[in-house]
Formats: structure tokens, sequence, C-alpha cells
């Protein structure tokens, strides 16, 4: 019945942060013992794939997106035998998994860089970005780094600068050069032998510049008590066309596995832009991540708004997504609260397309304070004080009692939050209302129903902050309604009698109801046949 489909279609996606998700051996960083300890946590959830953090030996001057070499293990997560195991636990239990693969930019600890910055004439010169002073002897341009100052390093030795879009130690790799294409089309090869079933692309709006080096435009809008790089309007640095051959090429690697291999690129852009990004005839990523429920305004016109300009801007084929949170975004529950995060959990795994969740949401985790002495996140050091730090986002995985809330034996490498205890695994599996009881069994309806995973969608309407539509398969058809509010709503339900078969308060309903009452954050999943 649903055989046509694909499981990067019909499933769901769950983003491990490797640092934080299970510690096995004590010192305070997670690592593959761990993943492969709490795959059982990951089938209960009911979700198909892992999406694992950079996990390759890397200084870790970013936590992992700073490789140094892209075809092995860093010992901190462990090694390629414990990798080789993790791949079979987790496909014996039904379970994919997907790695991050980094193109921009590698380590500046890589053997290529360190080749490429030993002279002038380096064979691996042309590997990276390096360009003459500017006549005053600064920086070619005026290119500012993602995480603060210059986007140019200079190289003394050699007399250059050159260029990176986040950290000096993070440089960028010239994919202009059909040598480093090459190298980095095998990193895909090496993996997809090994057994993962795709990528999540990094940063792959950044990954070529405009070759003349012209300057990046002010941006009018900017304000102080915003990211530094904002303050330019990135024209010439991200966005480029030649991205999407670099894609195709991925892509390609990607098809000459045998399986269904998917490939997942992080771009954060307009709708209309992220389009291209599916490529021509469809030739690109399977999913570019649509971020746009992270930044919408949370009201049900805003987000009926959103998915209709989304749906309609899809091209002919392609298969949308969905993403509320990741390890570079404030949590959802601490941006929409504890009510509306569960109607955002709803939202999630309702809509039209493949759902990303991130780990700690589905027990609705929140921003954890960071004292200042325990900063880990190299942008927060470079730009103090904005808020724009990602350590509260990648604080340990609560899963039970105990000091380390039995994440690990030792002190972790970021703070557990003050009072987690209610915020846990173990005890919201004793509470049946809780926020993981919600997830598990949205996640269950979602598996059950092919109207929720695979069907089509209508927008029925948004007044009074409700926000209705319906998902339907073959003859299936249910209704999905949503109160954004923290009032009572009435709602007349589309085609006059419905059952509700979940409540995001997971309590009985009556059996046949119209109109529906709908509680105060409360939203509801209708049987319409
Ligand atoms: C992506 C990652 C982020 C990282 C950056 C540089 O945006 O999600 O965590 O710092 O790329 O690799
Ligand atoms: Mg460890």
């Amino acid at each position: 019945m649903t055989d046509e489909y694909r499981w990067w279609q019909s499933g769901t996606i769950y983003q491990i942060y490797p640092r934080s998700f299970q510690d096995s051996d004590g010192d305070g960083v997670g690592d593959l013992n761990g993943i492969v300890s709490r795959l059982d946590h990951l089938v209960s959830l009911g979700i198909t794939a892992i999406w694992i953090s950079p996990i390759y030996p890397s200084p870790m001057a970013d936590f992992g997106y700073d490789v140094s070499d892209y075809a092995n293990i860093d010992p901190v997560f462990g090694s390629l035998a414990d990798f080789d195991a993790l791949i079979a636990a987790a496909h014996a239990r039904g379970l994919r998994v997907i790695l991050d693969y980094v193109p921009n930019h590698s380590s500046d600890q890589h053997p290529w860089f360190i080749e490429s910055r030993s002279s002038r004439s380096s064979a691996k010169r042309n590997w990276y970005v390096w360009r003459d002073p500017s006549a005053d002897g600064g920086p070619p341009n005026n290119w500012i780094s993602e995480f603060g100052g210059s986007a140019w390093s200079f190289d003394r030795a050699s007399g250059q600068y050159y260029y990176h879009a986040y950290l000096p130690q993070q440089p960028d790799l010239n994919w202009r050069n059909p040598q480093v294409a090459a190298a980095m089309l095998d990193a895909l090869r090496f993996w997809f032998e090994r057994g993962v079933d795709g990528f999540r692309v990094d940063a792959i709006h950044h990954l070529f510049e405009d070759e003349d080096l012209q300057d990046n435009p002010p941006n009018p809008e900017w304000l102080p008590t915003m990211s530094p790089a904002r303050s330019l309007i990135r024209t010439r640095t991200m966005d480029q066309p030649e991205v999407h051959d670099a894609i195709i090429a991925m892509r390609r690697v990607a098809d000459s596995f045998p399986g269904d291999r998917v490939m997942i690129g992080e771009a954060y852009l307009p709708i209309t832009r992220l389009m291209a990004y599916y490529g021509v005839d469809l030739g690109g990523f399977q999913l570019p991540f649509n971020f746009h429920l992270m930044s919408t305004a949370w009201n049900a016109a805003a987000v009926a708004t959103l998915v209709e300009t989304y749906e309609a801007a899809l091209p002919a084929g392609g298969w949308p997504n969905w993403v509320l949170g990741n390890h570079d975004r404030s949590r959802v529950a601490s941006r929409l609260g504890p009510a509306q995060a569960r109607i955002a959990a709803m939202l999630l795994l309702t809509l039209r397309g493949t759902p990303t969740l991130y780990q700690g949401d589905e027990i609705g985790m929140t921003d954890a304070p960071i004292p200042p002495e325990r900063v880990r996140d190299p942008w927060e050091k470079r730009v103090p004080g904005l808020g724009l730090g990602r350590d509260p986002v990648r604080t340990p995985m609560q899963w039970g009692e105990g000091a380390q809330a039995g994440f690990s034996s030792a002190e972790p490498w970021l703070p557990l939050p003050p009072n987690f205890e209610p915020t846990t695994v173990a005890s919201q599996l004793r509470q049946p209302t809780s926020m993981l009881q919600l997830y598990r069994a949205l996640l269950k309806l979602r598996r059950s129903e092919p109207a929720l995973s695979i069907g089509g969608y209508r927008a029925v309407s948004a007044d009074e902050n409700v926000l209705v539509f319906e998902r339907f398969y073959q003859e299936r058809k249910l209704a999905i309604a949503l109160n954004f509010d923290d009032h009572a709503k009435q709602l007349s339900v589309p085609g006059g009698t419905g059952r509700v078969i979940l409540s995001s308060h997971l309590d009985e309903r009556p059996s046949l109801e119209d109109p529906v009452e709908l509680r105060p954050s409360e939203g509801v999943i209708i049987d319409l046949n």
C-alpha cells in the first residue's frame, strides 16, 4: 500500500548530539557505545532514523564541526569498530543511521590544511581559499565570519590570508578545485560502504563565495544586539550558483549505492531560495531542511500562511520536511513555553513531510543556564553577552535520577540545569500525560495512519488562533485542530461529526463530538470517517 514511499518520506528523523546523549566510559562526554545503550529508548519513541552530529577526529574547536580526518572516528567517541557495532545494532532494530558531512571547511589541523599553509607553492595551496592582503595590508575584503570578526586570517609565514566562513580553525575548502571535490566525495563513499543510510550536509549554503571577492553590502536592519555577521547582507558569500553542481555530485554518489540513501541539506534560506536545493529534476537534496517553523511568529494565522507558502513553493514531486529544533537554536519548549510546546509537537508530527526531532525535545527540555566559567561554545566566547551561544541547547540528555541524570558517572562537559528531575525520561515514563507520552502517542499514530505519514494535506481554517487542517489517504480522513491560545475555543467539526482520537492533554474525550471543546493550548486529532 505504501511501498512507493521511501523510509525518509514516511519516517521520522531524530537528531543525536553525540557529546551529550550518553557517556559510556566516564569521561563526561557522550560516545558511540553510549548511543548503542540507548537505542531502545529511540525504538520505543517510534522514530525511524538517527542523525548523529559529527563524530570524526577533531580538535573540537567547534565541537566536531572542525574535522581533521573525514574517514575515522574521534577517540572521545570510540573507534571504527564501535561505529560498525552501532550501525549493526541500529539496523538490527530497524533504525536507519544518518551521519553529518562537513564539506564547507576542514579543521586547520587537517593534514590538507597543514600542507596547504606550508608555502605558497605547496601542492595543496589551492585546496583552500588563499588571497593576498588588500593594498593597506588588511584582509582582502569586508567579509565577516559567522562567529564574529573578519572571515580572513593572516598567515604570517606565507604572507597571505585564508578564508573561513566560521572560525579561523575552520578554513574553507576550495570546491572550485576538482581535486578537493574528488577527495570530499571519497569521504562520502567511505561511510556509505560502511552502511550509513544518508548524510545531513552541513552549512551547504556557504560552499562557494564570489570569486572576485566583492564586498558584501551593509545590512540597514542590523542592530548591535544582533550577530556581527548579520551586519552585512551575505550576497557574495552565500547561496552562490556553483553550489548546485556540487550537490548533484554528492547526490550521485549517494545514488550509486544500493538501498535508499538520503541527502539532507542544511541551508538557512528564504523558502523561494531553498527550493533550488531540491535540484533540477529533483537531482539535489531529497530533503533541504526547512527551518521556517523555528522563525515564524507562533500564531495560527502565521503558521497557516507558512505551510501554505511552503507547500505551494515545492517543486513537482518534491517532498516536504519540518524542523522544530536543533543543536544551534533555542529549544522549542523555551521559545514557546511548555504548554505551546505540546501544540508544536502535534503540529510537527501531523504536518505533511518528514519531521526531524532534536534530542531532549521529546521530554520538553528547555535552554539550560550556563555559568560563565562553564561556557564552551566558541561563538559565545568570541561574541559574548548577546545570547548567541549554543551551550544552553547542548546540555546532557536527562535520562533519570541521580547527580548526572543518568548521562555519565562523571561531571558532564556541560552542566545539567538545576531541578531537572521532572524533565527526565524515567520520570516521564511514570507520568501518563507527560511530554514523552505525547511524543510516543503521536509517533505511534503517525506510524499506523498513512493519512499522517504520506497522505495529502488540506488547509481548513486559521480563525481565532485555532489552526485546522485535514490529512487524508484513500478513504481515510483526519482533521487536526490546534489551539495556539491560552483560552478555551469551540470548534465545529469539518463535515459535522467526528471522534477525537488523540488530545495533546492525553485524556479521554466523549466518543462523538460536535462542536469540539478545545481547552487552552489543546490540540486534537479528529477521525472524520
Ligand atoms: C552548522 C552547524 C553548526 C556549526 C556550523 C559550522 O551550522 O549546525 O553547529 O557550528 O555549521 O560547521
Ligand atoms: Mg565518553
